[in-house]
């Protein structure tokens, strides 16, 4: 094994503890000339997750591939949120049956929520599965490959209360070069009464600082120009003991955004209940960190919040929003709904498109409802909304955010947007494509403008989904 990889895995360690990793690591299996393709699926975590699974997985000698056809190893990291996300993964894995025909000599695991909401069962009832690792297991990977090369079975889905994967320097993988995630907490202890996560993910711990802004660094160093910071609720990130002071999320921002002025710094989620007005001032006083939030409502009524278990109420929501526009005039704002909750009225569900219209977001993530096993709700409230009905709510929501989003870009005309270059749009070579402060995207002509560029964009045109504009210098 290389020097260099070792000092992959160590770097983000205070010195006194890089030893410990150089330890550890002599101990694990190797695997020169191995290939890993890995298939991302569900929230940003679980991407930035695989990227620890690659570094890991580096660290033991693989090279991983984007051809599943060249690998020995497939890993599928995966999504218990809906339903239909776990159905995307019954279908994947019936692809990799005919592989497995041909190469019968390919591991194929189940990563992520999935594998920790349905552990052993995975093997049951798909048995071309070789693995089944839970988030908090990835560290166990080698050993659970060489299992599965010694002809057994392999299960970790162990949950820690201590796991951030603090020391290890992901892998980028499908990276732009521009932007990265950095995982800054895992798990989560919210218990909203509909979902899977805290089940799947475990409880909530934060990632030490140090760690975090040492990425940063690296980042920076590597060129990168911007980073997002991911947790479920990342305003409850706190680090501290009774010898070192507590870092809450506010001052962890400002850290961030110290390190390198010329990064962009955005986060995602932030939860209504927590979210305080000293995160919003510093992001104020911080002309690097984006002026967007994602704020998730869920519902507009306070009888489905409470049912929810969301800690918040209509009234409370608002106040929030109100604080954000007052800190920061124009500040983007973005949302998650969930139609069709289980008691939910049609006059609940007015309520939800009276606060969206209210609310004006920017964009929003929207969903019909999907009953998770084992969450409170699946086991103590009857999911009664017709599935027809979800589905009419679903349309009314996706209708009022497309009005929201056309109207929060029509505004946008005229005015110069800061837009990072993230590279060529999807749709016309001669343009380039990247995202405004407030997490639009911007498309204007290409000129010789490359990725990684911060360039004034002048607003002339727009879509619902989409800016349209002009670079207001030559490149
Ligand atoms: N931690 C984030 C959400 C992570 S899950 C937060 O609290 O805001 C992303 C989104 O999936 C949620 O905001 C919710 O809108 C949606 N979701 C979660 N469970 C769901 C379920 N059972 N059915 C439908 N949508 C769900
Ligand atoms: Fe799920 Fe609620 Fe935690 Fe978000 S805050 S991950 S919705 S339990
Ligand atoms: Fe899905 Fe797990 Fe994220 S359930 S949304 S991948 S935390």
């Amino acid at each position: 094994m290389s020097l260099d990889r070792v000092r992959g895995v160590n770097e983000l360690l205070p010195e006194d503890r890089q030893g410990e990793v150089m330890e550890l690591k002599s101990m694990l299996p190797t695997f020169e000339s191995r290939k890993l393709y890995l298939e991302s699926y569900g929230c940003a975590m679980n991407y930035s997750d695989s990227e620890i699974v690659a570094s890991i997985l580096a660290g033991v000698g693989f090279t991983t591939t984007n051809d599943p056809k060249q690998a020995d190893v497939i890993l599928l990291n995966t999504c218990a949120i809906r339903d239909n996300a776990e159905s995307r993964i019954w279908a994947r894995l019936h692809d990799f049956k005919a592989a497995k025909k041909t190469n019968p000599g390919l591991i194929v695991g189940v990563l992520g929520c999935m594998a920790e909401r349905l552990k052993s069962e995975l093997l049951e009832k798909q048995k071309i599965v070789d693995i089944v690792a839970g988030p908090d297991a990835y560290r166990d990977l080698p050993n659970l490959i060489e299992r599965v090369e010694g002809g057994q079975k392999a299960v970790n889905v162990l949950l820690s209360r201590e796991e951030t994967y603090a020391d290890i320097s992901p892998v980028r993988l499908d990276s732009n070069g521009v932007s990265a995630f950095i995982s800054i907490m895992r798990g989560c202890d919210n218990m909203c009464s509909f979902c899977v996560v805290p089940f799947t993910r475990g409880r909530e711990r934060s990632r030490d600082p140090h760690s975090i802004v040492e990425e940063v660094k690296m980042m920076s160093d590597q060129g990168y120009k911007e980073v997002t910071l991911l947790g479920q609720n990342v305003d409850s990130y706190k680090w501290g003991t009774d010898t070192s002071p507590k870092i809450h999320f506010a001052e962890l921002l400002e850290k961030v955004a110290a390190v390198d002025k010329n990064i962009r710094v955005r986060f995602s989620t932030s939860h209504p209940k927590d979210m305080s007005d000293d995160v919003i001032y510093v992001m104020a006083a911080h002309e690097n960190i984006c002026n967007y939030i994602h704020l998730p409502i869920q519902s507009g009524s306070s009888v489905v919040l409470e049912r929810m278990n969301r800690g918040y109420t209509r009234e409370w929501y608002m106040q929030r929003v109100e604080s954000i526009r007052k800190i920061i005039p124009g500040c983007g704002i973005s949302s998650d709904i969930i139609t069709g909750f289980c008691g939910e009225t049609e006059e609940d569900h007015q309520e939800t498109l009276s606060l969206m219209k209210w609310a004006r977001y920017d964009f929003s993530y929207m969903f019909k409802y999907s009953e998770r096993p084992g969450t409170f709700a699946e086991r103590k409230y009857k999911d009664d909304v017709a599935e027809e009905i979800k589905g009419r709510r679903l349309q009314e929501v996706i209708q009022q955010q497309a009005i929201s989003s056309h109207e929060s870009n029509k505004a946008d005309l005229n005015t110069i947007q800061k837009v990072l270059v993230e590279g060529i749009s999807k749709r016309s070579e001669n343009h380039v494509s990247g995202r405004s402060d407030h997490n639009k995207v911007v498309v204007f002509p290409r000129g010789n403008f490359v990725k990684g560029d911060l360039v004034d964009v002048l607003i002339t045109g727009c879509t619902p989904a989409t800016l349209l504009g002009e670079a207001t210098i030559n490149s």
